[in-house]
């Protein structure tokens, strides 16, 4: 059924999904069919990171990671495939644009099982719930007279205002002058687990190592498409390094609500180092999807009780149907 969405015209899909979801049980069909529909129904792209750079690289766990996990990748250095991207379904997207988000793709090899991670340049999702991100997209959906209405998309966000967080945090920072030049963040909360079976909660953060931003003048002077050569400028001159931080939640802080923060001054450790060495044919990233929900090894596990992690699966599933179709 999941499938069928994929020949679905525009037009068609955002009749059919016009109506608010009646229950937490969201169609990932569904969320997918209105993030092409929203972005232009571009053919053969990603739903979300439609416009991309395909990179490989290497993670090398620092020495005391394995006290935290028992993951193959917090053992040894592991070869990865990796992807920087804009969010969004727009593959023409400008790279000036703001408030969006900056994504990162990777996959940690190991013939164990991979590590796979698919995060974005801000600390928070725009939405809690699957039935809140289905919503947030339909009040956004172009009426008759071909534009969204904004009185619906005020009253959503009155009633909503956790999902103004991601833009509001955004809008208060300069775009990064590189992919390479700005943190990343899952999001999500992880339980890392040792090979003595204990268990840690953890933020896990990209920490990136040479971090550089635009003014708004500097950002003026820049053509719409300038990543991918700065990128490539900046893979010639060595690897771009991210340290993999986790920041370790205490009890009582949001650890199923990807739109809440954790407060400031939590305790960290460095699990390793992520450099990104050089750039890699599309069609090395484009042939499967990132899988951050399946692909985790014994070690890592994704959180049972955060309602954004589990549809992740199949939402990527439908859209990888779509574009490979
Ligand atoms: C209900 C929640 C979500 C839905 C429905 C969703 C949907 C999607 C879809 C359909 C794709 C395209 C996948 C493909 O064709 O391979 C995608 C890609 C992406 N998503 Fe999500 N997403 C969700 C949550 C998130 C979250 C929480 C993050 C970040 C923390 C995120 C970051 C990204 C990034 C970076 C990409 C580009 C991946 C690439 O380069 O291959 N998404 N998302």
């Amino acid at each position: 059924m999941i499938r069928s969405l994929s020949v679905l015209a525009s037009a068609a899909v955002l009749a059919s999904l016009a109506a608010p979801a009646p229950a937490e049980e969201v169609d990932p069909g569904a969320i997918v069919a209105l993030q092409f529909a929203l972005s232009g129904d571009h053919k053969g792209v990603r739903a979300s990171g439609a416009k991309g750079v395909c990179l490989k690289g290497t993670f090398t766990p620092a020495a005391d990671a394995a006290s935290l996990s028992k993951a193959p990748q917090f053992a040894k250095a592991v070869p990865v495939t990796a992807r920087f991207s804009m969010g969004g379904g727009n593959p023409k997207i400008s790279d000036k644009t703001k408030p969006t988000t900056r994504g990162f793709a990777m996959r940690m090899q190991d013939p164990a099982g991979d590590l796979t991670f698919v995060i974005i340049s801000a600390p928070v999702f725009s939405t809690r719930t699957p039935a809140q991100l289905l919503e947030f997209l339909q009040v956004r959906a172009p009426g008759p007279d071909g534009k969204p209405d904004p009185e619906k998309i005020k009253a959503f966000a009155a009633k909503n205002p956790e999902t103004g967080r991601q833009a509001a945090w955004l809008n208060a920072r300069p775009v990064p002058a590189s992919f390479a030049g700005t943190d990343y963040w899952a999001v999500h909360t992880y339980t890392l687990t040792n090979a003595k079976g204990e268990a840690t909660k953890a933020r896990l953060t990209f920490v990136a190592a040479d971090k550089a931003t635009l003014s708004d003048d500097e950002l003026k002077a820049k053509p719409d498409s300038f990543y991918a050569d700065e990128l490539k400028e900046r893979l010639a001159r060595g690897p771009a390094k991210f340290d993999l931080v986790a920041i370790l939640p205490e009890p009582g802080d949001p650890t199923t609500d990807v739109t809440a923060d954790l407060p400031e001054g939590r305790k960290t450790r460095t699990l390793g180092t992520l450099a990104i060495a050089g750039i890699e044919p599309d069609a090395t990233c484009d042939a499967a999807t990132f899988e951050p929900v399946v692909d985790l090894p014994e070690g890592i596990a994704g959180p049972a009780d955060d309602p954004m992690f589990a549809i992740r699966s199949p939402a990527y599933a439908v859209s990888l149907s779509r574009r490979s179709n």
